[in-house]
């Protein structure tokens, strides 16, 4: 059965890529390589021991997509594709909702004319906003996100909930991801960012090789434990294995809507993961307290129960492992790929 993923050499996509390899589906990878690059597919198929088919494509190419549906048999999308930085975003909205949600747009277009009706999409725990109170459950209410990145995202759960209610020969899986880390086993692949990251277990690889002086923790005065944000970490090694899970049960049958959380159920706070990371790894983060980060909430993490209930996943991967495989990715590879 051939699966294409859209976004396929970046983080979340390079090591789907493999759990599905893994779990015998073909794998068709679509990417522009905005952020990401050929040396990644050459890990991901030395990983998976054997070329992957790789269409260098933007998803807002409808010819370009329409090459890729004639020359395979595609029975379902996992759609990673997309630009994810939420500060970028409030500086460059038109970009953004081009990207996501226009992209969406022509890549759903496509999968229609060549009857193609199953869609796994990457949404993220951003859509709950920020009124609701943790642990997230799906039956929340969505919207309300404070960014144009976050609102793409929202936007893109109704259009594919529009999309199936017209036509119900869809299957649309919405994943709702909590923050991803961690990286593959072997070291050979993870998440690589451009310039200086905005997301906390990256920033902290680089501090901790030297690239970066210290980690800015923002803000200590929230109302958690330790007054720092409290966030759901997963390994990206399971959130990888909850796709494969989520397809499998998609595609035996005519399911619909579907959402699930994918995230631990556990939070932990900055201080919590500088702490873990530092006895993982035997290196000192330094750190400072600052001000609040614009946007951020206290605390947000999942209740992950609908997704052990019904895919029959859940994480296996602690904090330890996400600390020990995040800097094993970074030590490998100081400069990214
Ligand atoms: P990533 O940037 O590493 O991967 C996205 C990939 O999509 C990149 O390889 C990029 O080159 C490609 N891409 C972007 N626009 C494209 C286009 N128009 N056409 C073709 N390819 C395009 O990001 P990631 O962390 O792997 O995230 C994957 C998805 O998961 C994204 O949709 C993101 O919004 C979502 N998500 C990520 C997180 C997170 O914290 N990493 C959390 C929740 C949701
Ligand atoms: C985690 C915690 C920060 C950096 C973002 C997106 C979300 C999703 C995942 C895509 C917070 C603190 C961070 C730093 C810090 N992405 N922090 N110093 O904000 O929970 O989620 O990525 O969908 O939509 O918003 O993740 O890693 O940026 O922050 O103190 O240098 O670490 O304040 O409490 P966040 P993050």
């Amino acid at each position: 059965m051939a699966i294409l993923i859209t976004g396929g050499t970046g983080f979340i996509g390079s090591h789907t890529c493999i759990s599905l390899t893994e779990a015998g589906y073909d794998v068709v990878i679509v990417d522009n390589y905005y952020n990401s690059s050929p040396k990644s597919l050459a890990r991901i198929c030395e990983l998976c021991g054997k070329d992957l088919k790789f269409y260098e494509c933007d998803i807002r190419d409808k010819a370009g997509l329409q090459r890729v549906f004639t020359e395979n048999k595609i029975d379902a999308v996992i759609h990673f594709a997309g630009l994810k930085a939420v500060g970028e975003s409030c500086q460059k909205p038109l970009e953004y909702y081009d990207n996501n949600v226009n992209g969406t747009l022509c890549l759903c277009d496509v999968m229609r004319q060549n009857g193609c009706k199953n869609i796994v999409f990457s949404s993220s725990a951003t859509v709950y906003g920020m009124h609701n109170v943790s642990p997230l459950k799906e039956t929340m209410p969505t919207g309300g996100t404070t960014n144009p990145y976050g609102t793409t995202k929202y936007m893109i759960e109704i259009i594919l909930q529009d999309i199936a209610k017209a036509d119900p020969a869809w299957n649309v899986t919405l994943l709702r991801y909590f923050n991803p880390i961690g990286a593959h086993k072997s070291g050979r692949i993870g998440e690589n960012p451009n310039g200086i990251p905005n997301n906390l277990m990256p920033y902290i690889t680089q501090v901790a090789i030297g690239k970066l002086p210290e980690l800015s923790v923002y803000g200590d005065d929230y109302d958690t434990p330790d007054g720092t944000g409290v966030r759901d970490y997963i390994h990206v090694v399971d959130l990888a294995e909850g796709h494969v899970k989520a397809l499998d049960q998609m595609l035996t049958g005519n399911k619909g809507v579907q959402i699930f959380n994918l995230g631990t159920g556990v939070g932990y706070s900055v201080l919590d993961i500088i702490h873990a990371f530092e006895e993982a790894n035997g290196v000192k983060i330094p750190y400072k307290i600052v001000g609040r980060r614009p946007g951020d909430i206290a605390t947000c993490y999942s209740d992950p129960t609908k997704a052990r209930e019904v895919l029959g996943w859940e994480t296996k991967r602690g904090l330890r492992e996400m600390c020990e495989d995040s800097w094993r990715w970074q030590s490998m590879n100081p400069n990214g790929f």
